[in-house]
Parts: structure tokens; C-alpha cells; sequence
């Protein structure tokens, strides 16, 4: 068995997974959402003070399988420094003390890996990743054969609905309360621009977006409950047309059979009708991971460990390295 702890932002997440049946056998998680609400966002000290707290704890409750593993694993790279440092010290010291060789994991590949739980991998495959801290186009062809087609250039899908959350008052994390009050808008009431729409780059931006959304809330103050709606579903369909638009001109380029979207907002409904049919058109298949494993957990870092247990991906425990800005996969 591997034990998996993720701590790259604001969840606590411990799993246990059977290297040879690929099954996961343990799975806990604590979030820190409710801390960090009062906030509009994340606060770094507040969140690894609490993973002090709660890594242990959830290391108690997987006490009956310590006895029995064969790794520990251990999300390294990319995150904020003082959350990865809580995850990557438990490890460290679990490897140590117990002989146990250590498997530094990148959290992008873990979310790439959240399509496998409990499965077998599926490669080759174009994946587009959107998250709080990254909006990309990856070619995945193996595990260690990862390609960057498209990045953002400034904010981040998730990071936008965060911000626009925040600007209206409306509490974090902003992606899912965003997508709820838009099922309640208008989104045809305030046409924003689409990011990039005239321009033949293959790259993403959302502070353009943001900015419309910013001088719309100034301009209707006091914001009644309608009007945010209406900004909320006006913002997200925007948002997701630049996905699309941009996404449409990788599919016709590179023409996938699989097609994937993975990450914390890759939970959201308005994307995931909005890819089935942009593949359905394609002819390509969409896959999506299980709901429960789009936001940060530790059973996609377990699932990806076991690629990288038999590919011998292992690292010193006393020199392993927390990365916390990163677009190098190796
Ligand atoms: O992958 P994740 O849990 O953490 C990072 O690696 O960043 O993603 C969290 C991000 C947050 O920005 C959150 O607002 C966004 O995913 N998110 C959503 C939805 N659910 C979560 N964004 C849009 N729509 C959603 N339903
Ligand atoms: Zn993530």
C-alpha cells in the first residue's frame, strides 16, 4: 500500500491505496473553506497552521494500515511553500522512521490522475486543467511525457470566480457559488468581451473578464440580489466561452480521440455540457473525473503514486524539495 498526504493549499487529505489492485482503501480529508471565507481567499499562515493540526489527525485514523506500506507520497510541488512544507515534513518523517521510500508527487499530475481512481490510466490524452491556481492545455502522452499547449497569461479560471465572488461579497470558495447564482441570471443582461477572441495566440486570460465584472459591481451600487445573478451568469458564460473558443482551435489542430478536463473547477456543470458538446462535435471522448475527486484530495495523489512507485520515481527524504511555483513537470 502507498500512503498519499495533500497540503498544497487549503485541504488536508490522507489516503491509503493498494498498489496492486490500484483500490483505495482509505480516504479522509479536511477542508479549511469555512476558515478562509470571512477572508475572500486563502490566507497562507491560517492554512498551514491548520494542516498542523489536522494532517495528524487524519494520520491517526489510517493507523491500521501503517503496517502494511510500501511507500509514503507526498504532494511536493506546485502549491503555496508553507502548506506543501506540513505535508512534505509528515512524509519525511514517515519515511524515515519507517524505512519506507519516498515518492515527491506534482499536484498538476495528481489532478491529470483524478480520471484514474480506481482505474486504468488512458494515454495519449489532451487535458485541460482548471483550477484556483492554473488554467492550461496539457498533451498527455505518459506519465512523464507532458507538454504545456496553452497557459494562462494572468489569473486563472477558478481564480476568477473567486475574485468575482469576493467583488460581490459572496464568500469562497467563489467557483461554486458563482456557478449556483448564475442558474438564477440573466446572461445575455451584460455582455462582456471574450478574452483574446481576435487574437490567433493559444493562451488564456481572465483579468480582462474580471476587470468588466469589477466595473459592473461599481456601477450598480447598492447590488440587488437579481442584478447579481445576472452579473454571475453574464461573467461565467463569458468565461467559458474563451475556454471553448480557444479550446476549438486545439481540437481542430490536434484533433484528440480523448479529451479530458480535470481540477477543482472542472466540477462545474455550465463546462462540463459545454465540452460535451464541443467533443460530441469532434468525435472525441470526454472524460471527467468522479465530482468527489476534482477539488484537492489525496486519492489522486495516491493513484499517481502508483505509476510512479513502479516507474521508481523515489527521493531522498532528507533533501526533498518543496517547489511551490512551477510549470516543470519532472
Ligand atoms: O483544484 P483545486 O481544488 O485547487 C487548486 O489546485 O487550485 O481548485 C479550486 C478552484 C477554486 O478557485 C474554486 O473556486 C474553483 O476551483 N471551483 C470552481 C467550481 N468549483 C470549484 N470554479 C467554477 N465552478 C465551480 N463549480
Ligand atoms: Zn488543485
Amino acid at each position: 500500500m502507498i500512503l498519499s498526504i495533500e497540503s498544497s493549499c487549503d485541504d488536508s487529505s490522507i489516503a491509503i491505496t493498494e498498489i496492486a489492485t490500484k483500490k483505495l482503501l482509505f480516504h479522509r480529508k479536511i477542508s479549511q473553506e469555512r476558515e478562509h471565507a470571512k477572508y475572500g481567499g486563502v490566507v497562507p499562515e491560517l492554512a498551514s497552521r491548520l494542516h498542523a493540526v489536522d494532517l495528524p489527525k487524519l494520520l491517526e485514523e489510517a493507523k491500521p494500515y501503517l503496517n502494511d506500506l510500501k511507500a509514503v507520497a507526498v504532494t511536493n510541488a506546485p502549491g503555496l511553500s508553507v502548506t506543501l512544507l506540513e505535508g512534505v515534513a509528515m512524509a519525511q518523517a514517515l519515511s524515515i522512521a519507517k524505512g519506507l521510500p519516498l515518492i515527491p508527487i506534482h499536484h498538476l499530475k495528481a489532478h491529470i490522475y483524478s480520471l484514474f481512481i480506481e482505474k486504468e490510466v488512458i494515454f495519449p490524452m489532451v487535458v485541460l486543467l482548471i483550477s484556483g491556481g492554473h488554467t492550461m492545455v496539457l498533451d498527455v502522452k505518459g506519465y512523464d511525457d507532458i507538454t504545456i499547449i496553452a497557459s494562462t497569461m494572468d489569473d486563472s479560471f477558478g481564480e476568477s470566480f473567486d475574485k468575482v465572488a469576493k467583488m460581490m461579497g459572496l464568500g469562497y470558495p467563489g467557483g461554486p457559488i458563482v456557478e449556483q447564482l448564475a442558474k438564477k441570471g440573466d446572461p445575455e443582461k451584460f455582455p462582456m468581451p471574450i478574452p483574446l477572441q481576435h487574437s490567433s495566440k493559444i493562451a488564456f486570460s481572465y483579468s480582462g473578464i474580471k476587470n468588466a465584472v469589477r466595473l459592473l459591481v461599481e456601477a450598480n451600487q447598492p447590488l440587488d440580489e437579481q442584478t447579481q445573478a445576472d452579473i454571475a451568469a453574464s461573467f461565467q458564460k463569458a468565461a467559458i466561452a474563451h475556454l471553448l473558443q480557444k479550446s476549438k482551435k486545439i481540437f481542430s489542430h490536434l484533433r484528440p480521440k480523448d479529451f479530458a478536463i480535470v481540477g477543482g473547477a472542472s466540477a462545474n456543470m455550465a463546462v462540463r455540457e459545454a465540452f460535451s458538446h464541443l467533443c460530441t462535435q469532434f468525435d472525441c471522448r470526454l472524460h471527467l473525473a468522479d465530482l468527489s475527486y476534482c477539488a484537492d484530495n489525496a486519492a489522486m495523489v495516491g493513484r499517481c503514486a502508483i505509476d510512479a512507485y513502479h516507474l521508481k520515481h523515489f527521493t531522498d527524504p532528507l533533501t526533498i524539495e518543496v517547489t511551490p511555483r512551477t510549470e516543470n513537470f519532472f
